[in-house]
């Protein structure tokens, strides 16, 4: 039998408001967690370790190359090449904020970042937001309590493909810089439209996918030349043969599943933003569902 948690639990903290644990949903059988450790429907475990929530089946297909890939060593060696690459772009915050400024979401907003690696984006969002993240990769996850305390217990371990939240729990709703490599596309924007209220925004960036095609070796006609460049980056040879084996078109995946969506050019025209803002309601607020908050209290 499910162990049930003293009522104590439920209740909001007054200085963080609700944990993600309190109103994340089984994604066996959609029953809510309401803070339980096992599932009260069907008894699935979902344990929190260090402020983070395990929501996430075995990784398959590129969500296993890329959990491992910032999982370890190769992030870590990779991460300078990347930071740079932002840097070039007029600075770290400013080639965020080209992404980061389409979030048009009100104040006391509920928002979730897909992908949040270890929160480099937090600090610049609107102080009265509450931001909550998934990943599939844990030390970047930790690495994010580390940076910014008051993400534990706001954090999971869950893949974009399938997230733990009932319909309409956000107000809006992005992933910069992974996108790419997500194991199923389509199904990780349905996720995230599927999570967001009507009405609310909806994100993807991520730099063009055929970068390396620039590479020495496409243009010469050698292409395994590509790999040795992309491993001296740093990158693990696993990802670097799926990188190379991606033939993917973000704008046929995207306005096929998010009609509709807005394309904008971002990074001197290197990568790729779409905006989408869902508007079937009128009345936008009534999809939300209600998850109390330190604004609208219990
Ligand atoms: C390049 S990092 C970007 C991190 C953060 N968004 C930022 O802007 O600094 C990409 C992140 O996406 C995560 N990721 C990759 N595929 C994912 C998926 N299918 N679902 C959830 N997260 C994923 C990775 O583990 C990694 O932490
Ligand atoms: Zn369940």
């Amino acid at each position: 039998m499910p162990r049930t948690l003293p009522t104590a639990r439920r209740t909001p903290d007054p200085e963080r408001g609700f944990r993600l644990s309190d109103f994340a949903r089984c994604l066996q059988c959609g029953a809510g967690l309401d803070g339980r450790e096992a599932c009260p429907g069907c008894a699935r475990s979902y344990p929190e370790t260090g402020g983070i929530l395990r929501a996430m089946g075995p990784l398959e297909g590129r969500n296993r190359i890329a959990g491992a890939f910032y999982d370890g060593p190769g992030w870590a060696r990779f991460r300078r090449w990347e930071r740079l690459f932002l840097r070039v772009q007029g600075g770290e915050a400013r080639a965020r904020r080209q992404i980061l400024r389409h979030l048009a979401a009100p104040p006391f907003s509920r928002v979730l970042e897909v992908g949040i690696g270890d929160g480099a984006n937090l600090s610049l969002l609107p102080k009265d937001w509450t931001a909550f993240g998934v990943d599939i990769a844990l030390k970047p996850l930790e690495e994010c309590v580390e940076r910014d305390p008051r993400m534990a217990g706001r954090l999971s371990l869950s893949e974009a493909e399938a997230l733990p939240f009932a319909d309409g729990t956000f107000d809006a709703c992005w992933t910069l810089g992974g996108f790419n490599y997500f194991r199923d596309h389509e199904a990780a924007l349905r996720e995230m439209a599927r999570v967001t209220r009507r009405g609310g925004t909806l994100i993807v960036a991520d730099e063009l996918p055929d970068l390396h095609r620039y590479g020495i070796g496409h243009l010469i006609g050698i292409k395994r030349l590509d790999a040795l460049w992309l491993r001296a980056l740093g990158l693990d040879r696993e990802f670097v043969e799926m990188v190379l084996a991606t033939d993917f078109d973000p704008d046929l995946v995207v306005r096929d599943v998010w009609p509709g969506v807005a394309r904008f050019p971002i990074w001197g025209g290197l990568g790729y933003c779409f905006v989408h803002s869902d508007t079937r309601s009128d009345s936008d607020s009534d999809s939300r569902i209600d998850i109390p908050t330190r604004r609208n209290p219990a």
